[in-house]
């Protein structure tokens, strides 16, 4: 025991010397400044390598731990991983239509009130499940979804809401969660962009019934590909993992049997008494796990959250405090009252008669090696793969059509620091100077 333990910490100091002849190095050599990226340290390796010595792979001891802190973090009570934040929500939308919820259950037409101005996960399993979206406009500088809207685009069809909180900044929680209440729908937060922000003082994704996470790499901690769903209802929890492991109706953990001490006594469905509980199927599921060397670096990555939101936040207010001074050509991103945002990244809008267009200053901003991205999809509707679904529009999306011409961001994550910032505005301040 004691000279495996040995080799072990062998491996790890040769882990971390590499890490810091390798990485550090990288990070020096860094060119562009990008809209996001991977902040680690030897820490995560090393977490790594250890899940790779167990080689346990599929969900373990690093997993459990993962999803034990994420809860414990958020005030979450389940918190389930996946394998990216897309996977998160196809099953948040797809558990709205499991025969368990029995008359709460979604149907197909069922309708789910949401945004134009998404990400295209967002949507996709609204449409996949043959639930019908009901689209509202957001709101320039939050980019989030006109919640005043809400009550009144609701229809007898309508069984619940699914909305983003843009870019780090949350929605309009307290009406939205009103709203959800008195019309007895169900309400899902994509909190993939959002992970550590805060309404009324409290984390986004513990407000509705379900929340999803992403852990791609431009998101707040990364594990690669990953992500999370999140519920404080055991039934929805009981669904979620169902779904995601295969529809199987057994809930062992990978490696275990008998949790329900009942295993051969079950008679479900049509099938004969007895029939192995690990091989009985209550939903027609996926298989979206994460795998243990996954959960092995979001669990180093998740020690340092507080630190990246700190970062995050610290290098929007610098943005901040010097574009105001471009208010009369750029929107600048707001936020509700009572949030506090955990910024994914600077959003901004160029105001009509701006005297340029947000491509002209995207492909200054570029060229002088500052990333720019747009937000996401734009106007979703006009995408290819979108334009003809079915769906219903409420309102009209003139604002979700100008985030489509004239909105982009640049990046606040931790891997930028002081001098970049400083570098970015300057860039700025060329560019309008040359106007
Ligand atoms: C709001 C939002 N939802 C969902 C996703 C999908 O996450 P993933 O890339 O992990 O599938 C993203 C991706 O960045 C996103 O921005």
């Amino acid at each position: 025991m004691r000279r495996k333990e040995r080799i072990k910490q062998d491996i790890f100091r040769g882990v971390k010397e590499f890490y810091h002849l390798k990485h550090r190095e990288q990070e020096r050599r860094q060119g562009k400044i990008g809209y996001a990226g991977r902040v680690y340290d030897e820490k995560e390796i090393i977490n790594l390598v250890d899940s790779a010595l167990d080689f346990w792979l599929t969900a373990g001891r690093f997993a459990k731990r993962f999803e034990k802190n994420i809860c414990a973090f958020l005030g979450a009570r389940f918190s389930s991983l996946v394998n990216s934040g897309s996977s998160a929500n196809l099953l948040a939308i797809s558990a709205l239509g499991s025969p368990k919820l029995g008359k709460r259950r979604l149907n197909p037409g069922d309708e789910i009130i949401t945004t134009a101005s998404c990400f295209p996960t967002t949507l996709a399993p609204i449409i996949q499940n043959g639930f019908t979206p009901v689209f509202l406009d957001v709101d320039l500088g939050t980019y989030n979804i006109q919640a005043d809207k809400i009550e009144k685009a609701i229809s007898k069809k309508t069984k619940a809401i699914f909305i983003a909180h843009t870019l780090g900044n949350p929605a309009d929680l307290g009406r939205i969660a009103k709203i959800a209440a008195k019309y007895k729908l169900w309400f899902c937060e994509d909190n993939c962009d959002s992970l550590g922000a805060k309404y009324a003082g409290k984390f986004t994704g513990t407000f509705g019934h379900l929340s999803t996470l992403s852990f791609y790499p431009a998101h707040h901690i990364t594990t690669g590909e990953g992500g999370a769903v999140l519920t404080g209802d055991p039934l929805l929890n009981r669904i979620i993992n169902s779904l995601r492991d295969w529809g199987r109706d057994c809930w062992c953990d990978s490696g275990v049997d008998d949790t329900c001490k009942k295993r051969f006594s079950w008679k479900l469905g049509t099938l004969a008494f007895g029939y192995d509980h690990k091989y009985v199927y209550s939903h027609i599921g996926y298989n979206l796990k994460l795998t243990e060397m996954q959960a092995a670096v979001g669990l180093a990555q998740l020690k340092k959250l507080p630190e990246f939101i700190r970062k995050r936040n610290n290098n929007f207010r610098m943005l901040y405090q010097a574009l105001e001074s471009y208010q009369d050509a750029l929107i600048l991103p707001r936020w509700e009252k009572k949030a506090i945002p955990s910024w994914f990244a600077f959003p901004i809008t160029v105001r009509p008669g701006a005297g340029f267009s947000r491509n002209e200053l995207t492909d200054f901003l570029e060229k002088a090696g500052v990333q720019t991205r747009l937000i996401f999809a734009g106007n979703v509707l006009r995408q290819p793969a979108f334009k003809d679904i079915k769906c219903r529009v409420y309102a009209g999306l003139s604002n979700t059509d100008t985030i489509m011409n004239d909105s982009f961001f640049i990046g606040v994550y931790p891997g930028i620091g002081r001098a970049q910032i400083k570098y970015i505005l300057k860039q700025f301040k060329t560019f309008f100077n040359s106007r």
